[in-house]
């Protein structure tokens, strides 16, 4: 397991705090996957693909629903760990090394944790406003 998630990663807002979990989950399951068939491998990635894409998607709604200034910046954060996804889950459709696999998911999990550790909870004040 790469990370474990514990309450100091909450920013406290459920249904976000459990997808942001879904993430760390997925990714620590990929982790525990090398030297299983490349097949696997890409089902799994494909899963964090798409999750993180619907994910951010919520994200940039609630974000844009409160109108919160540091929109842009933070679309382009999400943009980049998306491609950063994307060309993870291409490669694992050929057999990667576990060296590799553990490599890239260490850079992965270590992106997701600073991005919900210090730009999502900037966004906190803008959203909980839009539940008042
Ligand atoms: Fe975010």
């Amino acid at each position: 397991m790469l990370v474990t998630w514990e309450t100091r990663h909450e920013l406290g807002l459920p249904e976000i705090d459990a997808e942001h979990r879904v993430v760390v989950d997925i990714i620590n399951r990929l982790n525990a996957m090398s030297g299983k068939p490349s097949g696997e491998l890409k089902t799994a990635a494909g899963d964090l693909e798409r999750y993180v894409r619907t994910h951010f998607q919520r994200e940039e709604r609630l974000m844009e629903a409160a109108n919160y200034p540091e929109l842009a910046a933070h679309k382009a954060e999400h943009a980049a760990f998306a491609t950063r996804v994307a060309d993870f889950s291409g490669k694992a459709e050929t057999e990667m090394t576990a060296a590799d696999l553990s490599s890239v998911l260490m850079a992965l999990v270590s992106w997701w944790m600073s991005h919900i550790g210090r730009t999502d909870p900037k966004y906190i004040p803008a959203i909980k406003g839009l539940r008042r």
